[in-house]
């Protein structure tokens, strides 16, 4: 037996309010045809007044403490990738950590981008295995629609909000996270960016992205890193039952899982209902996943994710 981390507990938070592809197209020059047709995307939720990045996380984390039957103040650590918190600082995390009236832990925010999720469970299953943690909580939030040109049809049709979270518990066992591999290439800098921000402008900014070059990227380095994550963990394509992958577009999908040789009814898809939601959007899958029944204790689940920076990664574990 390892000490490794186990998955106790899946939650996830969308904002109340719903927006089509058709209601868009009302204020945007695009089409549901069009946005379908090159993303998947038919549906995302976007933040209302009261609701951000914070709150969406305390409710996702709320969900999964619930699942997973633990209370709050058995919390050590929160880990929250967002590119989108509530304010410069203090962290979010230490936002959630208020919020679920847990005194006393370590809480800190991870960012990268749309792998921030991939970045903050290698984190904190770091800190697991070395035994200066038992119990974490692992989120991904994000209110992207806060961050969008709503001018800019390449861009604001693309992305949604929403939260997930997993509370990890470090066990001896041969469950749980088996290998991470995370990446990062800043030469790509200038492909997905917001042009603002505290140190810059001292505003906030707006999303941009060469969405082509993007999606070229994509599709290699996910190959590539499922490949190495596979191989860390002794298994083979063969042996996964789940593949939970960033929502970023549905052709992204298809193109790596067919790369990888694994069939399309393996991988969790969602970015039609809930868009690209960033650091939020494997959580939300995951979730997704657990809670309709597809994902099973016991099944291979290989995370991946890649985003601005770039940066990319994934993770296998035994649900
Ligand atoms: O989460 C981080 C990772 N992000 C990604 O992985 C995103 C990766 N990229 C993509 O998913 C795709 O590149 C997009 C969905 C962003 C764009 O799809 P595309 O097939 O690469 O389209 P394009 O950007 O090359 O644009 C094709 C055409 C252009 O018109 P022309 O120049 O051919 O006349 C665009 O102006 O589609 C036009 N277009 C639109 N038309 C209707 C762009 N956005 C829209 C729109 N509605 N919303």
């Amino acid at each position: 037996m390892t000490r490794r981390s186990v998955v106790a507990g899946v939650g996830s938070a969308l904002p109340r309010r719903l927006v089509t592809n058709e209601e868009l197209a009302k204020t945007v020059d695009t089409t549901d045809e069009w946005i379908v047709e090159r993303t998947g995307i038919r549906n995302r939720y976007i933040a209302s007044d009261g609701e951000t990045t914070g709150t969406l996380a305390t409710d996702a984390a709320r969900r999964a403490l619930e699942h997973a039957g633990i209370d709050a103040r058995a919390i050590d650590i929160i880990v929250l990738a967002t590119a989108t918190p509530d304010q410069t600082f203090p962290s979010t995390a230490t936002k959630v950590q208020a919020a679920l009236g847990i005194d006393d832990c370590i809480a800190f925010d991870v960012h990268a981008v749309c792998t921030g999720f991939l970045y903050a469970l290698t984190v904190a299953d770091s800190m697991l295995r070395s035994g200066n943690a038992r119990t974490a909580l692992v989120i991904g939030a994000e209110t992207f629609s806060r961050i969008l040109d709503w001018e800019d049809r390449a861009t604001c049709v693309l992305f949604g909000d929403g939260a997930g979270a997993l509370v990890l518990r470090a066990e001896e066992t041969e469950n749980g996270i088996l290998a991470t591999k995370l990446h990062a290439d800043g030469r790509h800098n200038d492909l997905l960016f917001v042009d603002g921000g505290p140190s810059t402008t001292g505003t906030v900014g707006k999303l941009r992205m060469k969405g082509r070059e993007v999606f070229r990227h994509a599709v290699v380095n996910l190959a590539g890193v499922l490949n190495e994550v596979l191989s860390e963990a002794g298994l083979t394509a063969e042996d996964v039952d789940w593949v939970v992958p960033h929502q970023a577009n549905a052709r992204i999908l298809d193109a790596t899982a067919k790369k990888l040789g694994l069939p399309p009814e393996k991988v969790v898809v969602t970015v039609d209902r809930h868009a690209n939601t960033s650091a939020a959007s494997v959580p939300l899958a995951f979730d997704t996943a657990v809670k309709d029944g597809r994902i099973k204790r016991g099944d291979v689940v290989v995370l991946e994710a890649m985003g601005g920076g770039f940066t990319w990664g994934a993770a296998a574990l035994r649900y």
